[in-house]
């Protein structure tokens, strides 16, 4: 290879790496009065993203079918710097509740800058035994009310030139052992919501969609069910709800966190090993 060939190799390396790596910054003063409807909003990420909306200044409106747990959640945020907490009591389940939510939150905040869909079903970390039934509940809660809760929200969106943020999982990226259902559910999540992308960016609309991708996250519900059953560490989650907050700020359409993730995606991508992949999950036969 010539020299100038050698050099512009380098430069062409240099700025891939950097296209890669390079990620918006992301100013937390854009969150000042921005108007937020978070769902899962109880616990684990969600709890941990209330709280940073709430020191950023956010206007907020919290669901989760828990309405002591969310009361709880909403006196913190008041005590962190919100200027408006709501909260609204919801089980995800029951196919007329997002419509209700949306409604909701659009008449107590007079808009929306970001609707947050981070809620799921309990999960079940575990080998497939055939429950049908829980796959079709969990499609319904994890899958179909984000469909819903996004449409009733985009008009208002489009008004705003928002953003959909949908929190997903490795999961919903590569299949995993024992999340049948689960990963059904966030594959369901990617295909919808990238494909919105792509209509709303022809049709000009101006709202942005942010796909989350995280790892083993730290919260309670996640430890429990997945106790002696995975050799994968785990991240805080309230990194995880920061690194969700900063993409859909920066309107990025994929978020990776732990961000090393990224890397271990496309690896699988070049070069898939399911003997890898299963080493990290624990299965003792009966
Ligand atoms: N933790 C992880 O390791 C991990 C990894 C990858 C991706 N994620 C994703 O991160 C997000 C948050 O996970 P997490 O670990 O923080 O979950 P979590 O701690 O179990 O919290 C789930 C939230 O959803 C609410 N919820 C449960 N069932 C509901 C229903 N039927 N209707 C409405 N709300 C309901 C819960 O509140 P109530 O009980 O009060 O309803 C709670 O606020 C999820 O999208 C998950 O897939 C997590
Ligand atoms: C939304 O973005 C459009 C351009 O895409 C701009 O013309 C309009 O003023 C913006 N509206 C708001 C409310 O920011
Ligand atoms: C879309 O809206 C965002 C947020 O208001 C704004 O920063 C951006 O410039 C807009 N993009 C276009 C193409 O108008
Ligand atoms: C693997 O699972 C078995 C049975 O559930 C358990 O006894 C064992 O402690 C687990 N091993 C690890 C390394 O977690």
């Amino acid at each position: 290879m010539k020299p100038i060939g050698k050099v512009l190799c380098a430069t062409g390396l240099l700025v891939g790496f950097l296209a890669y790596y390079w990620q918006d910054p992301f100013d937390p003063e854009s969150l000042v009065g921005a108007r937020v409807l978070l769902t899962g909003a109880s616990a684990g990420i969600g709890e941990q993203m209330a709280y940073h909306y709430a020191r950023f200044g956010a206007e907020l409106v919290l669901t989760a079918r828990r309405e002591a747990v969310l009361q709880k959640v909403m006196e913190k945020c008041l005590t962190l710097g919100a200027k408006k907490v709501f909260l609204i009591p919801a089980d995800m389940s029951s196919p007329s509740e997002p419509e209700r939510v949306v409604e909701f939150a659009v008449q107590k905040l007079g808009g929306l800058d970001y609707l947050v869909l981070n809620h799921i079903g309990a999960n079940r970390f575990q080998m497939w035994a055939g429950d049908v039934e829980f796959t079709r509940w969990l499609m319904q809660v994890n899958f179909f009310s984000y469909v819903a809760l996004a449409t009733a929200a985009l008009p208002t969106l489009e008004k705003s030139n928002g953003s959909l943020v949908v929190v997903s999982s490795l999961a919903g990226k590569i299949a995993t052992p024992f999340t049948t259902s689960y990963s059904a559910t966030k594959f369901a999540l990617d295909g919808f919501f990238s494909s919105l992308r792509h209509e709303l960016m022809m049709q000009k609309k101006n709202v942005s969609v942010t796909l989350c991708i995280l790892g083993l996250i730290d919260t309670e519900s996640a430890m429990e069910s997945t106790r002696g059953k995975v050799h994968i560490p785990a991240s805080p989650a309230s990194e995880a709800a920061l690194a969700i907050i900063s993409g859909g700020a920066t309107r990025v359409q994929q978020v990776f966190y732990p961000w090393k993730l990224k890397q271990v995606y496309y690896l699988w991508v070049l070069a898939p090993s399911n003997e890898v992949l299963q080493s990290y999950y624990n299965y003792s036969s009966p």
